[in-house]
């Protein structure tokens, strides 16, 4: 909203102005047109630091029952009405303490001693971060369990494996989906570990010394569900780590969900055919009737951009201010709340599409022994039972690799006259041994593609994720 500005000065800190603010200076200071979405943790911190002030004696029972009432009352309007934007009141702790005064009258005025909008920001905007690490973890498990479920399902699918996109041996689908179980795994690490992080309080730290007041810090540290408090007031107040922890952890999320996005587009697309994607999760073209284009995994893609770029703005915002705050900090809220807000919108989507996805297992077959993708095998049979040295077997492979692709064949198709002519040690026993199925079904070391070990992947995952209790 535009301000009631009549020039006068600011009711909270106007005290040594002559002049209120132009108009420009109070658009460019206020921050409740997005501040406001940190309403809830407002009030919780308010209502934690009066219940402490009472206990410690610096304000009565009464004072602080009449202050915690209005507080309450508050919560109940603005769950109801939503929050109302006074650029005059510049953010959303003056806006919930007018309203105090306006509703309990003069003793408001107690609620902010020994207290600062330093500590209080910090504190409202560290539990916003928090409930949002659980949010996004549950979003994270979320596509955990539709990729463990599919991953299930196509333990035994063959597909071609591609290094530099070219195929190089074959894998199985389960295997495929079950990698991207384990960068979210990962990820979810990387937010539990900001979590734990963040977990010290800031209130108490006031503008930037502590207080002469006789705080109980452990006591609003816990009743805001901390650990503690934090221990030195100076950093309390200029800290914002665990906001860029927080878009960082996110940024990483976001870059795997862009990759699987890419290779979902490049599986939906005509010459790949590997994937259809639910309706529900796609768009037709306005001028091409046939058409159903990838627009969630594209914009999935996309979004990364925009979580990435969140991420370096603040890391940019914080990397020169001097110690404690400064109000270049109030700018750290946006690119928080738009990348946990994409990130949010991008997990759900890629739930759905992995959840909704039907696999042409036909067509991955059949492209998985194009570009001789077990030619690899060929040569670990040279190894094993011809007792060739790997390089030298790798050389013989590719000579039996250039005589297929002279002929137009497969490997498997060579004779036995063709075999003799590469190397003597190549017997047409070796090339029984070149079939997709028998190719990964020996990958059998920890962590490879055999259909058995992707098995042993799932059934761990499941466990993790406690999807068999
Ligand atoms: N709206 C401010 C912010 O988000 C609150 C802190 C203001 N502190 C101050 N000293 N002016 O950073």
């Amino acid at each position: 909203m535009q301000s009631s500005g009549n020039g006068q000065g600011n009711a909270m800190w106007g005290g040594r102005f002559a002049d209120g603010p132009s108009a420009i200076m109070r658009e460019i200071n206020a921050s409740i047109p997005f501040d406001k979405a940190l309403w809830r943790q407002d009030i919780a911190g308010s209502r934690a630091h009066v219940s402490m002030l009472a206990a410690q004696g610096i304000l009565t029972a009464g004072d602080a029952q009449t202050i915690d009432d209005g507080l309450q009352a508050i919560a109940a309007e603005y769950e109801r009405d939503g929050v109302p934007e006074d650029w005059d009141l510049e953010d959303i702790h003056m806006t919930v303490e007018s309203r105090l005064t306006e509703l309990v009258g003069p003793v408001a005025g107690r609620l902010h001693t020994a207290r600062s909008r330093n500590d209080q920001v910090a504190t409202d905007f560290k539990l916003w971060v928090r409930e949002s690490i659980d949010q996004i973890d549950a979003g994270l498990q979320a596509v955990q369990r539709a990729l463990v479920t599919r991953a299930a399902e196509h333990a035994d699918d063959i597909m071609p494996g591609f290094t530099h996109l070219q195929a190089a041996q074959p894998v199985t689908l389960g295997h495929h989906l079950m990698a991207y179980y384990e960068m979210l795994r990962r990820d979810r690490m990387r937010f539990a570990s900001a979590r734990e992080r963040l977990d010290e309080c800031p209130l108490g730290a006031a503008a930037l010394a502590g207080t002469g007041f006789d705080l109980d810090r452990e006591a609003t540290a816990k009743a805001l569900g901390f650990s503690q408090p934090t221990s030195n007031s100076l950093d309390t107040v200029s800290d914002r780590d665990f906001a860029l922890d927080y878009l960082h952890a996110a940024s990483l999320v976001s870059i795997h969900l862009s990759r699987l996005a890419e290779e979902i587009i490049i599986w939906a697309s005509q010459p790949f055919g590997f994937i259809r994607l639910p309706d529900s999760l796609s768009t037709g073209s306005s001028i091409m009737p046939q058409k159903k284009n990838p627009d969630a995994a594209e914009l999935v893609r996309g979004h990364a951009g925009r979580i990435i770029g969140a991420a370096t703005a603040l890391s940019i915002t914080m990397k020169g201010l001097p110690l404690a705050y400064a109000k270049d900090m109030q700018d750290d809220k946006p690119p928080v709340f738009e990348a946990h807000g994409l990130l949010t919108l991008s997990l759900a989507s890629m739930e759905g599409m992995i959840a909704g996805a039907e696999f042409n297992t036909d067509r991955m077959l059949s492209l998985a022994g194009s570009g001789h993708a077990t030619a690899t095998d060929l040569a670990d049979w040279l190894v094993r039972e011809a007792g060739v040295p790997f390089r030298e077997a790798h050389h013989i492979t590719g000579a039996a690799v250039a005589r297929a692709d002279e002929k137009g064949c497969a490997l498997a198709e060579l004779t036995q006259e063709d075999l003799a002519a590469i190397d003597p040690r190549v017997t047409p026993d070796a090339l029984a041994h070149l079939t997709l199925e028998g190719s990964v079904a020996s990958r059998r070391s920890y962590g490879g593609t055999a259909p058995d070990r992707v098995r042993e992947q799932v059934k761990a995952a499941r466990e993790t994720l406690g999807m068999d209790s």
